[in-house]
């Protein structure tokens, strides 16, 4: 799963050619050096995004801010590309250079189409610095009852429980499988834009389109599991033949010696 992940990771990073050069060493970033030495609302921002999946890949705070991360003397000048902080309404293109697929959903929905008018930008839900983990843990009371009743959020939660369920379940497997050295890589490929077409589903907010498409990949994990596909079950068959075959062969040298 990882070694796909960083492929096509690599891969989309590739194709942006603006944010391709932005993944550079942390302790070289001068934005962060002088950030982390200034006062409350100025190194906040560090100390969150340090912990956060953006840290773990290398986006810096010039992927967002602009600037110069390697020239301190003019790493905020305009000059150098520094566009400040960033106003509400022009946070989801930001975001979107690189989740074009999130934001394609998000622009299209009553969220996207309320943006600068009461609705919600990327930030609200996910933070900017921390980046809080995406999940539909993230579908709750809290978070989503301030602007308008809970109703219509509980019924997209609820169109998507049953497939993230089945999808975190055959993750576990091939994390199994994997650790008895079977070869995996089909499936987690299979696997990895199914998982990703799912979860950018939610920015959407459509549920007649949830439910159709989590039928869809519901029918494709069943697939996946049964006789005939990539699944897992074939890879298992796979392997018992090939073990077979290699039994046979080491008994006939043997049997050969012996003789
Ligand atoms: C030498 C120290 C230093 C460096 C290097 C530096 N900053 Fe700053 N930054 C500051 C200070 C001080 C402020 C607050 C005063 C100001 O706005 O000029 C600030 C303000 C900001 C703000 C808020 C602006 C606002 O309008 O509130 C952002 C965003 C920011 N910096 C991002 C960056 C980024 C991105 C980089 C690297 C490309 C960077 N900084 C490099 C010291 C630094
Ligand atoms: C993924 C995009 C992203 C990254 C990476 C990022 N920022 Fe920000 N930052 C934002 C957005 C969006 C805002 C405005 C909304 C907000 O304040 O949450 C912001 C706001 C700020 C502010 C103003 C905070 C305030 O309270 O006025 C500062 C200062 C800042 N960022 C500095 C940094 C520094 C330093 C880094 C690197 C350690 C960094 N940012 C990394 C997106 C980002
Ligand atoms: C320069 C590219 C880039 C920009 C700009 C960017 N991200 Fe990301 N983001 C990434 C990468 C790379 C990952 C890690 C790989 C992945 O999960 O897709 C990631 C992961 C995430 C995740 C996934 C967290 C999880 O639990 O899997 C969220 C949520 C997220 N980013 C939100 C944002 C938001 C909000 C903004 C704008 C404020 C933003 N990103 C801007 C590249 C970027
Ligand atoms: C900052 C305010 C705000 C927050 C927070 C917010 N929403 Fe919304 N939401 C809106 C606005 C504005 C609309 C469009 C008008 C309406 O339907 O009330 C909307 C509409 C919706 C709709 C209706 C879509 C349609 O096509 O009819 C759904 C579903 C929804 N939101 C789900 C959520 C979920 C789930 C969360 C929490 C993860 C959430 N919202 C958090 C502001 C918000
Ligand atoms: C109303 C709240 C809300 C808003 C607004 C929102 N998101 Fe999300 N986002 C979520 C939830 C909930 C999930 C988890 C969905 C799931 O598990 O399938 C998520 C998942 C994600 C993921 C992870 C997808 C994956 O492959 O695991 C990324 C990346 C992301 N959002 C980026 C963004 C960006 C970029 C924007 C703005 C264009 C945005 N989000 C706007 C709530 C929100």
């Amino acid at each position: 799963m990882r070694g796909w992940r960083i492929i096509l990771i690599l891969l989309a990073l590739s194709a942006m050619p603006s944010t391709a050069a932005l993944a550079v060493a942390p302790q070289v970033i001068v934005c962060i050096q002088c950030h982390a030495a200034q006062p409350g609302r100025l190194s906040k921002p560090v100390t969150l995004w340090q912990t956060s999946i953006h840290s773990d890949h290398g986006i810096a705070c010039n992927a967002c801010h602009g600037g110069d991360p390697m020239n301190a003397a003019n790493s905020m000048s305009p000059a150098s590309g520094f566009l400040g902080v960033p106003p509400p309404t022009s946070i989801p293109a930001l975001c979107g250079g690189c989740h074009m697929g999130v934001t394609k959903h998000y622009m299209n929905s009553a969220h996207g189409i309320a943006l600068g008018r009461g609705g919600p930008t990327c930030v609200t839900c996910h933070g900017s610095h921390a980046i809080v983990s995406a999940s539909l843990a993230l579908i709750d009371k809290k978070n989503c009852s301030s602007c308008h009743t809970f109703d219509k959020a509980l019924m997209i939660r609820k169109a998507m429980v049953k497939t993230d369920r089945m999808l975190k379940a055959i993750e576990k497997r091939i994390t199994v499988l994997k650790s008895q050295g079977i070869e995996t890589d089909p499936l987690e490929m299979k696997l990895f834009s199914l998982r990703n077409r799912f979860h950018a589903m939610f920015h959407s907010l459509d549920v007649t389109l949830i439910r159709q498409e989590s039928a869809h990949i519901q029918a494709e994990i069943e697939k996946t599991n049964g006789a005939g596909g990539v699944g897992t079950g074939h890879l298992v068959g796979v392997l018992a033949i090939g073990w077979a075959l290699l039994a046979a062969l080491l008994f006939s040298l043997i049997k050969k010696n012996i003789d």
